[in-house]
């Protein structure tokens, strides 16, 4: 067994980004390895390219993100913890794999479609090709379980296809089929001001989100002054319906406390938000107060986070140079 997976660099230390992904790999951390597994965690900064960012911008986020993993609790000796760019053969496969994926099949990719809009010949051949990227980042590491948001399924599913085409085209069996983990527990963070946006690192009102390095007063203060309405809160879940400030309040509680959305509404059913505003906001900064002491800390001390990085490239590289080779080998590039 060994688990994949990585996270786009753009830079987003708020509450959505921990709770949709970052939450769940320090979950199974420990989990895979007493299964005798490995887990791989990486930040995804060639995927960030393709949202065209300032360099020493793009730098900041790759050490953010990565500091923000290990506040969260993927422990470097537990988990293989690396960039991208520094281990060239994830760009190396992408080359190889661009001939075997075909135009038709990123032609579906509604990532794709969303991200480059109406203007598609506007668009970066890296956009389109981000899918690929994708692919090899699993494809390399032989990865046979991938953690991943229901939004990358489709990438995901990309990704087995390229896989079983390499297989057969070349009647080897370098690659194994990954399977998708899409966590059920990853849910979406709304905007705390308005339920229907994303929770979002560019909105230009900070009140509308928690980001990982507020003081605990600021957590409180944004829970607290959080949107909701004027009912007390339903029963049961499909009570929810229609009400998005209050659903996303309770997917928040229930996502920190690690419990269901229906144990919340057992527990708080009947009562008003000046009741469980308040429960919500201490449950928030118990459980973000310890995360952002260390994050707090270990964005003073960036060459920690890089040693981090160094080794875990170092080691990513020892296990891709082979597999890279495999690939290489069956397509003819032996000299
Ligand atoms: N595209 C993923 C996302 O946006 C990030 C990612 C890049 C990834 N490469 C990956 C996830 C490989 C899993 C495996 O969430």
């Amino acid at each position: 067994m060994r688990v994949v997976s990585g996270i786009q660099t753009t830079g987003r230390l708020h509450l959505g980004n921990y709770l949709g992904a970052i939450k769940q790999w320090v979950a199974m951390q420990d989990q895979v390895a007493e299964a005798g597994g490995e887990s791989m965690y990486f930040m995804a900064d060639l995927h960030a390219l393709t949202d065209r960012v300032a360099p020493k911008e793009l730098a900041d986020n790759t050490i953010e993100m990565t500091a923000t993993v290990l506040a969260a609790g993927l422990d470097p000796e537990k988990s293989i913890i690396w960039n991208q760019a520094r281990v060239p053969a994830h760009s190396e496969l992408t080359w190889l794999l661009n001939n075997v994926a075909r135009v038709g099949w990123l032609n579906r990719m509604t990532q794709f479609k969303d991200k480059a809009g109406k203007d598609r010949e506007g668009a970066s051949v890296g956009l389109y090709d981000y899918p690929v990227l994708m692919a090899a980042d699993i494809l390399l590491y032989k990865a046979t379980h991938v953690p991943v948001g229901e939004d990358q399924k489709q990438h995901l599913e990309l990704t087995r296809d390229i896989a079983t085409k390499f297989n057969s085209d070349y009647g080897v069996e370098v690659f194994p089929l990954p399977e998708p983990m899409i966590s059920v527990a990853a849910p979406r963070i709304m905007s705390l001001r308005d339920a229907t946006a994303k929770m979002s690192k560019s909105n230009p009102s900070d009140m509308t989100r928690v980001n990982l390095n507020d003081s605990d007063d600021e957590i409180a203060q944004k829970f607290r002054k959080a949107k909701s309405d004027a009912e007390s809160l339903p029963d049961t879940v499909e009570g929810l319906e229609e009400r998005p400030e209050a659903r996303n309040l309770v997917t928040i509680y229930a996502a920190l406390a690690d419990i269901a959305p229906a144990e919340v509404l057992a527990q708080y059913g009947g009562q008003g938000f000046g009741q469980f505003k308040p429960a919500l906001a201490d449950l928030a900064v118990a459980k973000l107060g310890p995360i952002r002491d260390r994050l707090v800390r270990l964005l003073d001390d960036r060459g920690e986070v890089i040693r981090v990085l160094e080794r875990g490239s170092e080691r990513a590289r020892a296990i891709a140079g082979p597999v890279l080779r495999e690939a290489q080998d069956a397509m003819g590039l032996q000299l």
